[in-house]
């Protein structure tokens, strides 16, 4: 079965597991790990290039890191993200479209509800399966206090219902929803017969997703209310690269262990 069917049939069986990754190291690991998708997002604009946010990343930044991600992911489904103003006319859509495909991704996502529905049928029709995302839109804000819960009002919470609903009914094969109240998005994973993929949505959706520093606790001073460290990961980097530093300047490293030897009779005929 192909990896989207596979991914669209887990609703109301299986939660699904989605991890950012913007490298080959990275996405190998989380791959080994039994993720349902890598999404190659485009907030490596914040933990990779260190932004504020996402609206600087260009398709060619996507298509490098896609490229590498691919190289890394053998089972899980590799979905990138369109940047900003990547996809503000259908044909603009596909033609950025095809080329994250042909970087390896084999499907795309792109923020938007109801104003995005034509560049989803754009791709669908191109035969681009789409990853939809509503709710707080990342590309949308223009400063970082903007990252805040979205649809805890009537009006608000009515309008993100009817987002989702207009791209599933656009082909969308799956929706992220971001920063949204925890029963909305049970009422909307309840409505839409697509998965839904939750960051900060709480738990009654169909699948989760995480930044990958975000969740490995890189980035010690970032964490919201919707991050889980699973790990220590600036602790246990930090730790190896200060005992590293402390060895090469103590002349400790590298010890015979880790050098490379040649016979002396070698070095008498050059001397
Ligand atoms: O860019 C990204 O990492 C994303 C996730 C937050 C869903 O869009």
């Amino acid at each position: 079965m192909n990896k989207i069917s596979n991914f669209k049939k887990q609703k109301g069986k299986n939660k699904l597991a989605v991890l950012t990754a913007y490298d080959y190291t990275f996405a190998r690991l989380i791959d080994k790990a039994g993720a349902d998708a890598v999404l190659v997002g485009d907030s490596l604009g914040m933990v990779v290039l260190g932004h504020a946010g996402t609206r600087r990343v260009t398709m060619a930044d996507m298509l490098r890191c896609t490229e590498a991600v691919s190289n890394g992911t053998k089972q899980a489904l590799i979905v990138a993200d369109l940047p900003f103003n990547s996809y503000s006319t259908p044909a603009q859509t596909v033609s950025n479209g095809k080329k994250l495909i042909s970087a390896g991704a084999q499907a795309v996502k792109l923020e938007g509800g109801v104003e995005a529905v034509s560049q989803i049928k754009a791709l669908v029709k191109a035969g681009i399966p789409v990853m939809a995302h509503v709710g707080l839109l990342p590309q949308s804000v223009k400063s970082k206090k903007d990252f805040k819960v979205k649809g805890k009002d009537a009006k608000q919470a009515a309008r993100i219902l009817k987002d989702a609903i207009a791209v599933e009914q656009a082909g969308a094969f799956a929706v992220v929803l971001e920063c949204v109240p925890a029963l909305l998005a049970r009422l909307i994973t309840e409505k839409i017969s697509i998965p839904t993929v939750g960051i900060g949505a709480g738990p009654y959706c169909d699948g989760q997703v995480l930044v990958m520093h975000d969740m490995l606790g890189l980035n010690e001073d970032f964490k919201p209310k919707f991050v889980k460290h699973f790990g220590t990961a600036a602790h246990a980097v930090r730790g190896a690269f200060k005992q590293y530093v402390d060895e090469a300047k103590a002349g400790v490293f590298p010890s015979a262990e880790h050098s490379f030897s040649i016979d002396e009779k070698v070095l008498e005929k050059i001397k």
